[in-house]
């Protein structure tokens, strides 16, 4: 017997950044992110009764082996199966791929872990014969997604996720991610996010060893305290419809995280000068047009540009004059706001 489940599930971009973990992978701090529409990971399980002298895991990524990989997806699903009893007794195929280019400072971890995430709690429905209550499912997927890389709990809800316990948020949690259940000004309805490829070489350091950094970082709990209250007044503002509010909060975030690689020990960097060459020509175009525009970044030197629908036009006029020749073979992807992952099978 062997059966075959699919899940695409999406990246997200942070607007208040998680940064700096305790725990079992829990949060220092609430986060809230918007999940994307184009970059998605589309993954394929297939599962069959184990079998003695044959491996419990196989892993292709985009048809090839990546043992690297597959050894860390070993690892996490042995690490879930008290969760998931299903996967002591079964034997795992999985097959991945991305719809956008490795290393474009999109996340994959959370694209992927949640996908994964899906397709092992499906999983555990059909062995059980018996459907979850959509809720609880979610919630479930959202909590073993964080145990593989916690941005990932936030990609299993489309639009605006919370992930972490926070003031006026009763069923926040740190243990998995919620979504957004405030009415969203249209302004905010239909968010697009061009992703401005500056630099696609491998980071230096990986987030996970920067969330470690925050472990003794002098800042620590000034920072924890500045998101706390970020998150407060940014889902005020993601009702309300204030797009000045949000650039000076968002930007705020996306540069604090950089502040606080820089000021660790030891130190590093992930901002490239083309970067800062491109965000001080963001600013003087917000400046000079009065255009809603506004920059985020996530651990690495690309640049996440948010801007309402309604400008589309006139911001990519804007990155094809004057920030196109700052990209990398004048790279960028277009994608925004989406509705969340989809089992395809
Ligand atoms: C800067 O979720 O990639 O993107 O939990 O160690 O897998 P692990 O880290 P990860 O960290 C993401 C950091 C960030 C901010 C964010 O997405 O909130």
């Amino acid at each position: 017997m062997k059966n075959t489940i699919i899940w695409e599930s999406p990246s997200n971009i942070a607007l208040v950044k998680y940064w700096g973990k305790m725990g079992v992978q829990l949060p220092c701090n609430p986060s809230l992110s918007m999940s994307l529409s184009a970059s998605v990971s589309r993954f394929e399980l297939t599962y069959s009764p184990k079998k003695p002298g044959e491996k419990d895991l196989t892993y292709l990524f985009e048809g090839k082996e990546n043992k690297a990989f597959e050894e860390k997806l070993s690892k996490f699903i042995d690490s879930v199966s008290n969760d998931l009893p299903c996967l002591t007794k079964y034997q795992l195929k999985i097959s991945s791929s991305n719809t956008f280019p490795h290393s474009a400072g999109i996340a994959s971890s959370a694209s992927a872990m949640s996908a994964l995430a899906l397709c092992l709690c499906s999983m555990q429905e059909a062995i059980d014969e018996m459907e979850m209550p959509r809720d609880f499912f979610l919630q479930k997927a959202s909590r073993i997604a964080r145990l593989g890389s916690g941005s990932a709990s936030r990609s299993v809800f489309g639009q605006y996720a919370i992930w972490g316990e926070m003031e006026g948020q009763t069923e926040s949690s740190n243990y998995f991610a919620i979504p957004f259940k405030g009415t969203i000004h249209p302004t905010f309805q239909d968010l697009q996010d061009t992703i401005l490829m500056i630099d696609s070489s491998p980071k230096k350091v990986s987030s996970t060893a920067g969330h470690e950094l925050m472990v003794d970082h002098p800042y620590a709990d000034a920072r924890f305290q500045q998101a706390r209250l970020n998150m407060v007044e940014l889902l005020d503002v993601l009702e309300q419809g204030d797009f000045d509010k949000f650039t000076h909060i968002v930007e705020n975030e996306a540069l604090s995280l950089h502040g606080l690689m820089m000021s660790s020990n030891p130190s590093y960097t992930l901002l490239k000068p083309n970067t800062l060459i491109a965000i001080e020509r963001i600013k003087n175009f917000r400046e000079k047009t009065q255009i809603p525009l506004c920059f985020t970044l996530d651990a690495g030197p690309n640049i996440h540009l948010l801007y309402p629908k309604a400008d589309e036009f006139i911001i990519q006029n804007f990155i094809k004059q004057e920030l196109i020749e700052l990209l990398e073979e004048g790279k960028y992807i277009q994608d925004g706001m989406g509705n969340g992952p989809k089992r395809i099978k």
